[in-house]
């Protein structure tokens, strides 16, 4: 897989959400290749955001910028003079006024300021949420980039943050259209993995709850899962080949929460991890096929799970957020 600087590396890009999760991952990874970074903060001041000037590369590459997803011409200002624009700046929540308005407009916005700027290429995260959540899928039936989320069922399961994010997403597909933009979507699973940003992100919390005793049991549910070095990976290559287009499902696995905490248990048997199904009527829900052969022809090797899973688990522990198992008296 291509880690080192690229034709592209001279160019300037801008980076929604520059402190998130995965966007953090990303900047560090196109500073690492050459890149000059746009990386676009709500708010300039918070220290929440200083880290970044700590990456490597950081003090002659990283400018940052404030911009907020529905302020147009914020946007506007930290998409001028870029060449790419990685669009990653979105609310992760459920709740229906903060999820949907910021992505929806937020998208809208980012494809009409790269068309003025003419851009070459937006890369947009979207989510396997925008994918995969459809009741009306034959269980037979391989998710691959064909396939969408049915808005009506996101609705009624109240699922604003998949809502939201399919809705962004076909918006972002008619207005790059209309606007002549080149776009290409990227759509992860539950990223996990190491992270850089202080403090814990919602997909994080997903694995941190099952070691500290917060939860008691786990869930009938099933659920994609990458690697966050992956997904930045995922990112870079679409944006640096030339005949990279549509979407991308990136995801490495999909596994029941019961092989979630199974594996958890054996890394880390020292953590209070659930061993019992909280819903104990219904059967096991079972995983559906998936592709992620696209981004396997681009060349990104997948992290297996299992190593997400400790990696996620060590940052955990090293930023203090979960305290070290402790060491076994030799007495
Ligand atoms: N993590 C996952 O499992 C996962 C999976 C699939 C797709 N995704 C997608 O990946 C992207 C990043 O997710 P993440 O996990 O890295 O989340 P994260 O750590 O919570 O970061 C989200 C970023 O979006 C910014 N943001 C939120 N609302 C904004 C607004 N109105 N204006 C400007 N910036 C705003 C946040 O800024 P503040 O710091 O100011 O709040 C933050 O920088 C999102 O688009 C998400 O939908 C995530």
């Amino acid at each position: 897989m291509p880690t080192t600087h690229s034709f592209f590396s001279s160019q300037t890009v801008c980076v929604t959400g520059a402190g998130g999760f995965i966007a953090s991952c990303l900047v560090k990874l196109l500073l690492k290749r050459g890149y000059t970074v746009k990386g676009t903060v709500r708010n300039l001041e918070d220290p929440k955001n200083s880290y970044l000037k700590a990456l490597q590369g950081a003090d002659q590459q990283l400018i940052l910028c404030k911009a907020d997803l529905l302020d147009f011409d914020s946007l506007r200002n930290a998409i001028n003079g870029c060449d790419g624009v990685f669009h990653t700046a979105s609310p992760l929540t459920d709740d229906p006024v903060e999820a949907v308005e910021p992505a929806v407009k937020g998208t809208k916005y980012v494809i009409k300021a790269a068309a003025e700027a003419g851009v070459r290429r937006v890369v947009f995260t979207c989510t396997i949420g925008a994918v995969y959540m459809d009741p009306n899928r034959s269980p037979d039936m391989v998710v691959d980039e064909s396939c969408w989320s049915d808005l009506e069922f996101c609705k009624s399961t109240k699922n604003w943050y998949c809502y939201g994010k399919t809705v962004a997403e076909r918006a972002g597909w008619e207005d790059a259209k209309e606007r002549g933009v080149d776009l290409v979507v990227v759509n992860p699973a539950l990223v996990l993995g190491p992270f850089l940003q202080p403090t814990v992100n919602a997909s994080i919390v997903h694995i941190l709850k099952y070691l500290t005793g917060s939860a008691k049991s786990y869930a009938n549910s099933i659920q994609g899962y990458v690697h966050v070095k992956d997904v930045a990976m995922a990112h870079v290559l679409v944006f640096e080949n030339p005949s990279a287009s549509g979407r991308y499902l990136c995801t490495e696995s999909v596994l029941h929460r019961g092989d979630v905490v199974q594996i958890l248990s054996k890394l880390f048997p020292e953590y209070p991890i659930p061993t019992k199904c909280s819903d104990e009527v219904n059967p096991r829900k079972k995983a559906y096929k998936f592709s992620n052969q696209r981004l396997k022809d681009l060349g990104l090797q997948f992290t297996p799970v299992k190593q997400c899973l400790h990696d996620t688990v060590k940052c955990l522990q090293e930023k203090g957020h979960l305290p070290l198992p402790r060491v076994r008296s030799m007495l």
